[in-house]
């Protein structure tokens, strides 16, 4: 089965290939990172108008690379949300386009799906495994007992990981994004800054918090400028302390999540993390360290893989085509679409999914 994967829902336009037997025949990823830059975040409706000038091309250049035409295809998976809804719609349309030009089977795939299946595409991970999402949307433990199966442990009740980093960095004036900023920032360190807060650390449940660790550092920023201190090498310090504080709250949660779930759940098969965050080498480290304390193997996939791209679209598309799915023409895009429907909805920004 070889399925074409079509990816929209932020700022990356993002098409690939991808056989059922786990190759990656091409994968394209259009980065919209100029269009974005000069506000600082992404703009929801300059992320739509992109997706519409690039797509066409980006599919074309993910055909070429894959030497296939259409006809070759299998299936047609998009991300079907969550996400800016505009650029979902603009991603929807296009693979209903190409599918129905075609006679080929539409399937829309949640995108923290392929995010939470990408671990079987690049390592056949088997099921159940415990699941940290962390990205610039979304920040979650989740266990994964199998396809369209999600048992949300914990979520974050505010800010995402990511999009912490990114204000943070907009904060300490570091750039966008604001992950990989941060983490070149700290790497000049002399100092890390050890008094930022954890939130959350110790708690009963697996949920996150990161609003307060923002404002102590925004406290902190302000304070410093008013001193006329904060100078390059202040920067770095405070990086390496946000950072820090980041990765000691995600690994507490991870933690407590690895216990709950391989209490429930004895044959856990891994640990695995996906999303831009974990593109994060601190974190990596942290949480090979806290697998093996639980007995299980960290799976981290490729960083190219754990950011937005569309090779985790096709996959999950495979995923579920190979159990008999399709979507119907008449799918609608969803701006939020919680993997585990039954549990309750938090109220923020990072839980839009
Ligand atoms: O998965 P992703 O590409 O898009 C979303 O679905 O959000 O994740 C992007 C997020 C951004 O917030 C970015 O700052 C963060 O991942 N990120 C990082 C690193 N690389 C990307 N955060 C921390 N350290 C990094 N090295
Ligand atoms: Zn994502």
């Amino acid at each position: 089965m070889i399925v074409l994967g079509i990816e929209s829902s932020c700022d990356e336009t993002a098409a690939a290939i991808v056989a059922d037997d786990r190759r990656i025949l091409a994968d394209t990823i259009f980065a919209q990172i100029a269009e974005h830059t000069p506000f600082g975040g992404v703009v929801p409706e300059i992320a739509a108008r992109a997706h519409l000038d690039h797509l066409d091309d980006t599919i074309a250049a993910t055909m070429r690379q894959a030497g296939l035409g259409f006809e070759d295809l299998d299936g047609i998976a998009v991300t079907g949300g969550p996400g800016l809804i505009g650029g979902v719609i603009v991603g929807v349309m296009m693979a209903k386009a190409i599918a129905l030009a075609h006679g080929k089977p539409f399937i829309a795939v949640n995108h923290l799906e392929g995010h939470a299946l990408t671990a079987r595409l690049t390592d056949d991970v088997a099921f159940p495994y415990l699941l940290l999402l962390v990205s610039g949307g979304h920040c979650q433990l989740l266990v994964v007992e199998g396809v369209g199966r999600y048992q949300r442990l914990g979520a974050t009740i505010d800010d995402a990981a990511g999009e912490a980093f990114d204000k943070a960095a907009k904060l300490m004036g570091l750039g966008f994004p604001g992950g990989p900023a941060v983490a070149a920032a700290a790497l000049g360190a002399t100092a890390p800054y050890r008094d930022l807060p954890r939130p959350m650390k110790g708690r009963p449940d697996c949920n996150f918090s990161f609003s307060g660790l923002k404002t102590a550092l925004r406290q902190r920023v302000d304070a410093l400028r008013a001193e006329k201190a904060f100078d390059d090498a202040t920067r770095a310090n405070l990086a390496a302390g946000f950072q820090q504080a980041v990765v000691d709250c995600l690994i507490d949660r991870t933690r407590h999540a690895l216990k709950i779930a391989k209490a429930e759940h004895p044959n856990l098969s891994a640990l695995v993390v996906a999303g831009g965050v974990a593109a994060n080498q601190h974190l990596r480290a942290s949480l090979i360290k806290s697998a093996a304390d639980f007995g299980v193997a960290l799976v981290a996939p490729p960083p190219r893989l754990c950011t937005d791209n569309a090779a985790m679209i096709a996959w999950a598309g495979i995923e579920r085509l190979r159990l008999g799915e399709r979507s119907g023409f008449d799918y609608a895009p969803r701006p939020r679409w919680p993997l585990d429907e039954a549990a309750p909805v938090l109220a923020g920004a990072g839980v839009k999914a």
